[in-house]
């Protein structure tokens, strides 16, 4: 049994924001404008309206210049697709990122698919999924370009591990999937993706010795679960009301208390996958100011 050890996502988005910091200074000085990052947000939707103001106070806090367009939910199809254009444009933007979901009436496809590839640093594009796919420089989607981070800060073996991910989601298990699958490190895994048809999960769960939960299900992965020594990397997030009081806690996929005393290495939530997203998205703009994927 080895001893448990706790993922600090703080702690590695903290190295990492310093770094981002100290390229951004490079660029500025050696006479270019900061990098910009846009954000689009339709509607007031209150985890969206928090997430974008989080993306504005951290790009602020790292040098990088944030813009957030903000429009009504009767906002139409057109009207944003108009939006789109114009960003595509504007030479002062480097990247942008259109804050999900949408209202219902616009189709969130059609929107992505508008989005010029070269300032899609959400990674959300056909193009750049497609060049994901193909092994080749692409905006990798935030939240597993994260968790790849923390796997190779904790130097944590993956090659030829068994890593089951359930959820398949395109901005987190679909992508994860085929980035653990890749000939790379972190990478080399044979990886089994898991979704609400899979049939015996509880039974493939167990065989995982990484398993990342990207379910969306308050504390559905219980320790009966979990293989003794797993790495175990929990992206739900969840507030959840306090019954004494008013107040509200969070928690992930995962039940933290139960399975932590099972497992090797887990992430924390909050404080695991969380701080990494944001960080994986200021990397990606840092790339499509310096033009390192499309020319
Ligand atoms: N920490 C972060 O930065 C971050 C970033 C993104 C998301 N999140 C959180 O991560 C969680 C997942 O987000 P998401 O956007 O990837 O989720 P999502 O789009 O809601 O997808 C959930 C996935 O889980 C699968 N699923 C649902 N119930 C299941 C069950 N009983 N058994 C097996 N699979 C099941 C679904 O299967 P089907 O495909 O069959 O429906 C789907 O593939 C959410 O809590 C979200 O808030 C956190």
């Amino acid at each position: 049994m080895k001893p448990m050890k706790i993922i600090d996502g703080k702690e590695v988005a903290k190295k990492k924001k310093q770094e981002i910091a100290a390229h951004t200074a490079k660029i500025i000085d050696a006479g270019h404008k900061a990098p910009h990052l846009a954000a689009v947000i339709v509607g007031e939707d209150p985890a969206s309206m928090t997430y974008v103001k989080n993306k504005e106070k951290t790009a602020a806090s790292v040098g990088i210049t944030s813009s957030v367009y903000r429009y009504p939910k009767n906002i139409s199809q057109k009207e944003l697709l108009n939006v789109i254009d114009f960003l595509n444009m504007d030479a002062e933007i480097d990247g942008f990122i259109v804050q999900l979901p949408l209202p219902a009436h616009i189709s969130s496809q059609k929107i992505i698919e508008r989005i010029n590839p070269a300032k899609d640093v959400d990674g959300f594009h056909p193009l750049n999924t497609g060049r994901l796919v193909q092994n080749l420089p692409s905006y990798l989607p935030a939240t597993p370009f994260g968790i790849l981070q923390l796997l190779d800060y904790y130097k944590i073996e993956t090659e030829g591990k068994h890593c089951v991910i359930v959820g398949r989601s395109q901005i987190v298990g679909t992508p994860m999937s085929i980035l653990l699958s890749r000939k790379a490190k972190p990478g080399n895994c044979t990886v089994t993706l898991c979704h609400s048809q899979t049939q015996n999960l509880p039974s493939i769960i167990t065989q995982a010795d990484i398993l990342i939960a990207a379910i969306g299900k308050p504390e559905f992965i219980t320790a009966d679960m979990i293989k003794q020594d797993a790495v175990v990397i929990d992206v739900g997030i969840h507030r959840i009301k306090n019954t004494e009081n008013d107040e509200y806690h969070l928690v992930g996929d995962v039940k933290f208390d139960e399975v932590s005393k099972k497992t090797s290495y887990i992430t924390p939530v909050p404080g695991g996958v969380g701080p990494m997203t944001i960080v994986g998205l200021l990397q990606n703009t840092l790339k499509a100011a310096g033009k390192e994927i499309y020319q």
